[in-house]
């Protein structure tokens, strides 16, 4: 149902459901998330790779689970989306950063996952939506992780339109980053940006992407002070210090030593 690969100091987090396009269902989502909780906290994880196994990166919710939620109580359903949203919150606040390989249909649930990756690249055909209102449901828990990326003037759009959309469109959103022919170049492109994240300080990565959520959440005024105390830490910080260190001796930082002999 859920792979979870480490080959150090990269991790791959599969979704392992082909025969229903590894739709998200009650057993699978606490599995993600514990995933991600899992590798958050490893020294010797520095990027997690989120795909999908089959012809699909994720076809969202699944719809037979979901369909049953109509048995439960208010309290249970809201509960059961509360353990939805958590894993979309576990993957976005992971200290590592989090790449979305995306092929095939990344619909309603699974483009949320992308929208909570930090990095999407995706084949050119691979099918983008917000289907919910198809559904006669709505996109309500991944709404934060998707507007954050594509603001709210676009989001209504496709939103109230349930339309898919290919990579291009998706690239042009600003939901995915990168589009690509095919899945060699997918793998490529992938491979790429792990190399770029392996040469960057794990710690000064995990600051960079708590720096984003943090300035987006606050105003210019009340950025001000957030900015300086981020910066000051990273300045002191051991990765800091040790990183100009090494460029003004023309050094390698000791992270590449470490982790990337290459
Ligand atoms: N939940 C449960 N099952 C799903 C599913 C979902 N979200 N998406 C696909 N499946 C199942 C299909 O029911 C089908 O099951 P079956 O083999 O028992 O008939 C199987 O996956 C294959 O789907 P199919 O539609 O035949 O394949 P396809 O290649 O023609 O299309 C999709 C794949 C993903 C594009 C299409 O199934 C689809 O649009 N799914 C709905 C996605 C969606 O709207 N998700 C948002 C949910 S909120």
């Amino acid at each position: 149902m859920l792979k979870v690969d480490v080959q150090k100091p990269v991790a791959r987090v599969t979704l392992d459901k082909p025969d229903i396009h590894n739709a998200l269902s009650d057993e699978l989502i606490p599995l993600v998330t514990q995933a991600f909780t899992e590798l958050a906290s490893r020294d010797d994880v520095r990027v997690i790779v989120l795909a999908g196994n089959g012809k699909s990166f994720c076809a969202g919710a699944d719809l037979n689970w979901m369909k049953r939620t109509a048995e439960y109580s208010r309290e249970q359903n809201v509960e059961d989306a509360r353990t939805i949203a958590r894993m979309y919150l576990t993957i976005a606040k992971c200290p590592k950063p989090v790449i979305a390989r995306v092929h095939g249909a990344a619909l309603g649930g699974g483009a949320g996952l992308v929208a909570a990756c930090d990095i999407g690249i995706a084949v050119e055909s691979a099918q983008f939506g917000f289907t919910e209102v198809k559904l006669g449901i709505i996109p309500a828990v991944i709404s934060p992780f998707v507007i954050s990326r594509i603001g709210p003037g676009r989001a209504r759009e496709y939103f109230i339109t349930g339309e898919r959309f290919l990579a291009a469109a998706a690239a042009n959103i600003g939901l995915i980053q990168h589009v690509v022919a095919h899945e060699l170049a997918l793998d490529a492109l992938v491979d790429s940006k792990i190399s770029q994240i392996l040469t960057s300080s794990p710690t000064a990565v995990a600051a960079a992407k708590e720096l984003v959520f943090g300035v987006a959440a606050r105003t210019l005024e009340t950025s001000l002070d957030f900015t300086a105390d981020a910066i000051a830490r990273a300045r002191a910080s051991a990765e800091g210090q040790a990183g100009m260190k090494a460029f003004l001796e023309r050094q390698k930082p000791p992270w590449i030593e470490k982790t990337n002999p290459k």
